[in-house]
C-alpha cells in the first residue's frame, strides 16, 4: 500500500472510487489549457483514465497518486511518478507530474505534492532520476519544477506544442536535502 503524507496532504493510489472526481477534475477547460486543450466530456472517458491508471500499477508497479486534503478527506486532484514511454520519442523516464482541481489552485498543494512525490521516488522507491516536461507558457507548472530543486535542461517539442525538459538526478536531491 502506498501512503505518503504531510501534515495537511496524503497521497495514496487511485481506485475506480475517484472516477467522480476524475470528471470533475478534467472535464474543465481552464485544467487543459496547456494539456491539448481536450477535455473530457463523459464518466466513461474518466474511467478509462482511472483504468489506464490502474494498468500502470500493475505493469510498473508506478504511477499518479490521488492528493487528499487531510482536513476534509477530499480528493483535490492528482500528482506523482509515472513510467512515460510516449512523451519522448527517443527514450523512457520516470515523470513528475500534478494536476489539481481549479479551486484548489494558488494554494502551494501542487508544490507540496511534488515535493512529496520526489521523496518518494528517491528515497522510498531508490530511483536514479526524475523528469518533467511542462508546456513553455504553463507558468505554475515550470515554477513548481524549478522551484523543488529541478535542473532547466532545454526544450523538446510534444504534439507541436514546446515544452520545457527538467531533470533530477538522486544525487543532486540528496545534496539539496542538506542545504
Ligand atoms: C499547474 C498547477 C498544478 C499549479 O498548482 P498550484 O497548486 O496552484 O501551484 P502552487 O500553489 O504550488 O504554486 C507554485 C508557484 O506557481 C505560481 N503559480 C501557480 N499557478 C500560477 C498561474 N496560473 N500563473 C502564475 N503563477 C502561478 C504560484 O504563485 C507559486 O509561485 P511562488 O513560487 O512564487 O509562490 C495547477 O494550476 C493545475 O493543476 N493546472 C492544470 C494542470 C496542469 O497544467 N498540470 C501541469 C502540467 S505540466
Amino acid at each position: 500500500m502506498v501512503r505518503i503524507q504531510s501534515n495537511r496532504l496524503a497521497l495514496r493510489r487511485i481506485t475506480l472510487d475517484d472516477v467522480p472526481d476524475f470528471f470533475e477534475l478534467d472535464s474543465n477547460p481552464d485544467v487543459h489549457r496547456y494539456l491539448g486543450n481536450n477535455p473530457v466530456r463523459s464518466l466513461e472517458q474518466s474511467q478509462n483514465m482511472v483504468e489506464d491508471v490502474l494498468r500502470q500499477y500493475d505493469a510498473n508497479d508506478f504511477g499518479r497518486l490521488a492528493i487528499i486534503l487531510k482536513a476534509t478527506n477530499q480528493m483535490v486532484g492528482w500528482a506523482g511518478i509515472k513510467y512515460e514511454e510516449k512523451v519522448r520519442e527517443e527514450f523512457a523516464y520516470f515523470d513528475l507530474g500534478y494536476r489539481l482541481k481549479q479551486q484548489f489552485w494558488r494554494k502551494g498543494i501542487a508544490t507540496e505534492a511534488a515535493i512529496l512525490s520526489l521523496k518518494y521516488g528517491f528515497a522510498i522507491r531508490n530511483l536514479k532520476k526524475i523528469c518533467a516536461a511542462a508546456h513553455e507558457d504553463n507558468i505554475g507548472s515550470n515554477k513548481i519544477l524549478s522551484n523543488i530543486g529541478m535542473s532547466s535542461e532545454g526544450h523538446f517539442f510534444f504534439e507541436n506544442t514546446k515544452c520545457n525538459w527538467y531533470e533530477l538526478s538522486k544525487e543532486r536531491w540528496e545534496e539539496q536535502q542538506l542545504d
